[in-house]
């Protein structure tokens, strides 16, 4: 077999973001209150976002970052022209729920949210950026969650079904990928902000979750479902918080719960792409002692709306241990890990592997046998600009290369189909696990500290100038000798 050295002609280069990290204007154009907007930067976080601390309101004690964030809101036309300019051919975004339905169970959608979005997409047009638009990425009305009891209840699938059915009507012919939840796995590890989930004292956390996470793989195959319908050129994916886990040691002991760990993950992706529980899950839950309550329907939408791709986020490996000693631990993405001696660590102790990543890839194309597309994969890193706001970030290029070398084996050498790479964070925004603005991943600088201080003001950075040589040579120029012009 001949090996190229490039990716696949209208290969989707771009970058992603969420609406609660980067937009603000939390109460503007109609926008109803979020579950992502009452989250506080400081030690209550995780306490909050994992569902164990109620906090459903705003308060004095404690700075929102969500409420302005960058202030995307109101800029968005300057940093999808920057976009632009580096050539993106596509734009990972989402729709905060609330701007559309502002309570979440109403009948009729909110227009000023519904033209922002619309806007937002013909400006994305204007600049030749295809967008790609994850429907749900975290946030969950408040009202939804307060009356409701957010993703536990049955009745959510309903509100879902439909904002899809508004958003798959509206903007039918300006946005043609579609991913239904963001990291849907997260709901295990962060189920406030992943999925509006609080629990009572006592109560089976276990339970819950798995319900909740029912409703949303059942609401994630209407979608699919309603999409197609509504234009046959829809292409519906679903997104994974990925990483391969590899055995600490070659204990088979390890090795099993290096496979336990990644079917916990995969058990969504199973079901979205397969159309069924897996049978090692039904046993599971069996075990655990956990009822999932469907209705009759179920199965059936399930196996009749399997999604067209995978998609998944990817930061880091990790690894799994049947007896984990507490001292080698260290952060990943939402999922706490074991520190891998052979790897370096970002500043927040992520695991750098960039051969995980191709690792990672190749074990889903195996499973799924569908088009992938990476959408979220970056560094979060401190950032120290000089006085024009100018980062000299080679740390962030060195690890995003190899992070696209990597990427391209995985196609060339392993053939795998991918049909596109967004890097995360690709203008500075709040950070999802630890509500700052100091962990930087962006190629465009952001003026704001962690409490909001700073003048919002955009500028480039030097990994600006060698994505936009990445994506002008469609992958083949890596070189981290770059010209800032
Ligand atoms: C993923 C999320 O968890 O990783 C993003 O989809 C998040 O919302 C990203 O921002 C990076 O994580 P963090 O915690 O560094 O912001």
């Amino acid at each position: 077999m001949i090996e190229t050295k490039g990716f696949p002609k209208g290969f989707l280069w771009g970058g992603a973001t969420a609406a609660n990290q980067c937009e603000g204007g939390y109460d503007e154009g109609g926008r109803g209150l979020a579950n992502v907007d009452v989250v506080p930067i400081g030690e209550d976080r995780y306490p909050i976002i994992t569902g164990k601390q109620k906090h459903i309101e705003f308060d004095e004690d404690h700075f929102y970052p969500a409420k302005e964030a960058i202030d995307m809101y109101h800029r968005y036309k300057e940093d999808i022209a920057l976009f632009g300019e580096m050539g993106f051919k596509t734009y990972r975004l989402s729709i905060a729920w609330s701007r559309i339905f502002p309570k979440g169970d109403e009948k009729e959608p909110n227009e000023e949210g519904l033209k922002f979005y619309e806007n937002l997409f013909k400006e994305c047009h204007k600049h030749n950026i295809e967008p790609l638009v994850t429907i749900t990425h975290f946030d969950v009305p408040m009202h939804l969650i307060e009356e409701y009891g957010g993703w536990r209840n049955r009745k959510m699938v309903d509100f879902y079904e439909n904002l899809v059915t508004v958003l798959f009507n509206r903007y039918k012919g300006l946005v043609k990928y579609w991913l239904t939840f963001n990291e849907i796995n997260v709901i295990l590890h962060a189920p406030f902000m992943g999925a509006g989930l609080y629990f009572k004292e006592g109560e089976n956390e276990m339970q819950v979750k798995y319900q909740a996470a029912h409703h949303e793989l059942v609401a994630s195959a209407i979608a699919t479902r309603i999409a197609h319908e509504v234009d046959p050129e829809n292409k519906v994916g679903c997104m994974l918080a990925a990483g391969q886990y590899y055995p600490l040691t070659p204990k088979p002991e390890d090795v099993f719960e290096a496979m336990q760990k990644d079917r916990e993950n995969y058990f969504f992706i199973d079901v979205q792409s397969r159309g069924e529980y897996p049978a090692y899950a039904l046993k599971e839950l069996e075990r655990e002692g956990v009822e999932i309550k469907m209705e009759p329907e179920d199965a059936e939408i399930l196996k009749a709306n399997t999604v067209d791709f995978i998609s998944f986020s990817y930061y880091a490996s990790r690894i799994a241990s049947a007896e984990p000693v507490k001292e080698d631990a260290t952060d990943g993405n939402l999922m706490g890990t074991v520190k891998n001696p052979y790897l370096e660590a970002s500043e927040w102790g992520w695991q750098i592997d960039p051969l995980g990543m191709r690792i990672t890839m190749n074990a889903m194309y195996d499973r799924y046998q569908k088009p992938l597309f990476i959408v979220e994969n970056g560094l979060g890193a401190v950032d120290t600009p000089d006085e024009n706001g100018y980062v000299e970030d080679d740390y962030r290029i060195k690890y995003l290369a190899e992070h696209i070398e990597a990427m391209r084996d995985a196609i060339n050498k392993d053939g795998v189909e991918v049909w596109g790479y967004t890097t995360w964070g690709c203008i500075d925004l709040v950070s999802a696990s630890t509500g700052e603005m100091k962990k930087r991943y962006g190629f465009i600088y952001v003026d704001r500290d962690n409490y909001g201080k700073g003048t919002l003001e955009r500028s480039k950075k030097k990994s600006f100038y060698w994505y936009k040589n990445v994506i002008e040579s469609n992958g083949k120029d890596l070189s981290l000798d770059v010209e800032v012009k």
